[in-house]
């Protein structure tokens, strides 16, 4: 009766972490969040909260237990692959705007709802598809039916309309990156084992020689880096690797006033958090030229513009900045061991004796060393990057690998995960001298 008491135990685990959970909002006089179009669209825990931000994690995993329990096997199966068509029905909600043409007070009937829907996108859409389509993603809480034939906003349907990386997110996975995903095994067939970062599913659904990120680096295409910008803004709020783990993970208040290079740092918003935190350190944010707009550049607020400074540099090339640490948050998870290496190597000739490396990015954890919702998320992460970019998730011993193939006189000096983060960070210290500027170049591997 093993299967009985497993359902029994999860259930009592579901009730446990839900009395930690309201306990804590009641005591603090919070709400927990809703589908309701004004009700919380995120947890108000954070994560120095360790009890309950550790509770809810538990929680999402043990319903999740629980759900696939009651489904069983055969019908886990069947809802796996049937996901896709609530992906498809997303797609159609994101492509047509409808978040935009439903109130956010009150509701629209589905034939005042399609004519504006027509009249939006130019394009013709009929008022019995797109009630199909919206009475699907209402099982999902994206938008709801109060009485018979009106729609009206939920939540969730709100932050596509309102959160523009949310917005973003759905679009570049919907849109961009979905016909990736579907040539993900023939990709794994055309390319088994390359290592080169344009032999990704998405170079097949694509048809290009382009990698990734060169691809979005491409003056035609920079309304999609706008979008994938405006995304990796999101997975910065995102629980477990979001901004605030970054800033309260890593004892960034010993480094005094040195200048930290951010390097594929994006637009800045994860050294701004940094900076923020921390009134003495500067930093230098760089990241292809390509995903660089006189826009963002001026996203840096009058306050921060003397100590975070947005710049252009291509890291497979020799770093010209000579500073004290090296940073790279969720940026190695983007490159294959080959490029890792190289990104390292390039380093070098800006390095001096006691300068610092330090990495904030996932290790796929050993079996049962995390909550299982957290691997999960590692997972797709790891299969995400897979499908972009050929590149991976490592294990936490990979990365000393790592800066030993790179050079020896690189040392892994520490590697944790803070409780709360799905992040780990692991840091290094160059033990060699400075290179003669005239020996400046990719020092050979050793
Ligand atoms: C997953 S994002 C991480 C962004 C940021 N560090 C963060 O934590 O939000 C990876 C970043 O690496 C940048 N990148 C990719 N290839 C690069 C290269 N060769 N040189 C510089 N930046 C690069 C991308 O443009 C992107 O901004």
């Amino acid at each position: 009766m093993a299967s009985l008491e497993r359902m029994r135990s999860v259930s009592s685990e579901i009730a446990e972490k839900t009395r930690i959970i309201t306990d804590y909002l009641a005591s603090k006089g919070l709400e927990a969040t809703s589908h309701d179009v004004d009700g919380l669209a995120d947890f108000p825990i954070p994560p120095s909260d360790v009890e309950p931000y550790m509770a809810r994690l538990d929680l999402i995993s043990a319903t999740r237990e629980l759900y696939l329990l009651s489904l069983g096997p055969k019908k886990m199966l069947q809802e796996t692959v049937w996901s896709c068509i609530d992906m498809a029905a997303l797609h159609a909600v994101w492509a047509f705007k409808v978040p935009q043409a439903v109130p956010l007070q009150g509701s629209i009937s589905f034939d005042d709802l399609t004519a504006k829907v027509v009249e939006m996108n130019k394009a013709a859409i009929g008022v019995a598809m797109l009630r199909r389509i919206l009475r699907l993603t209402m099982t999902n809480h994206i938008f709801t039916e109060p009485t018979k034939n009106q729609v009206a906003h939920t939540r969730a349907s709100r932050l596509l309309l309102q959160d523009a990386s949310a917005e973003s997110q759905v679009g570049l996975i919907c849109d961009n990156i979905w016909p990736a995903v579907v040539s993900f095994v023939s990709a794994l067939k055309k390319w088994p084992a390359s290592e080169e970062p344009n032999h990704a599913p998405f170079n097949v659904a694509y048809d290009t020689e382009l990698s990734f990120f060169d691809f979005l680096s491409q003056k035609e295409n920079q309304w999609l880096s706008d979008r994938y910008n405006s995304s990796v803004k999101g997975y910065g709020e995102a629980a477990m690797s979001g901004l605030d783990q970054v800033v309260a993970g890593y004892p960034w208040g010993e480094l005094g006033d040195k200048t930290v290079v951010d390097m594929g740092g994006n637009q800045g918003d994860v050294a701004m958090a940094i900076a923020r935190a921390h009134p003495r350190l500067k930093f230098i944010v760089q990241d292809k030229a390509g995903m660089r707009t006189p826009e963002s550049i001026g996203t840096v607020p009058p306050e921060l513009a003397d100590r975070v400074k947005l710049t252009a540099h291509d890291m497979l090339e020799p770093q010209p900045v000579v500073a004290d640490v090296y940073f790279f948050r969720i940026v190695f998870h983007c490159f294959s061991d080959k490029y890792c290496v190289k990104i390292l190597q390039a380093l070098v000739p800006a390095l001096g004796k006691g300068s610092r490396v330090i990495i904030n990015d996932g290790a796929m954890p050993e079996k049962g060393t995390v909550g299982r919702v957290e691997e999960r998320y590692l997972r797709m992460g790891d299969l995400f990057v897979a499908t972009t970019m050929n590149s991976r998730e490592r294990e936490v011993g990979e990365w000393t690998d790592l800066f030993a193939r790179a050079d020896g006189r690189y040392q892994v000096t520490r590697v944790w995960k803070p409780q709360t983060s799905a992040l780990y960070f692991i840091e290094a210290e160059w033990t060699g001298e400075k290179e003669e500027s005239g020996r400046r170049g990719i020092h050979p591997r050793l």
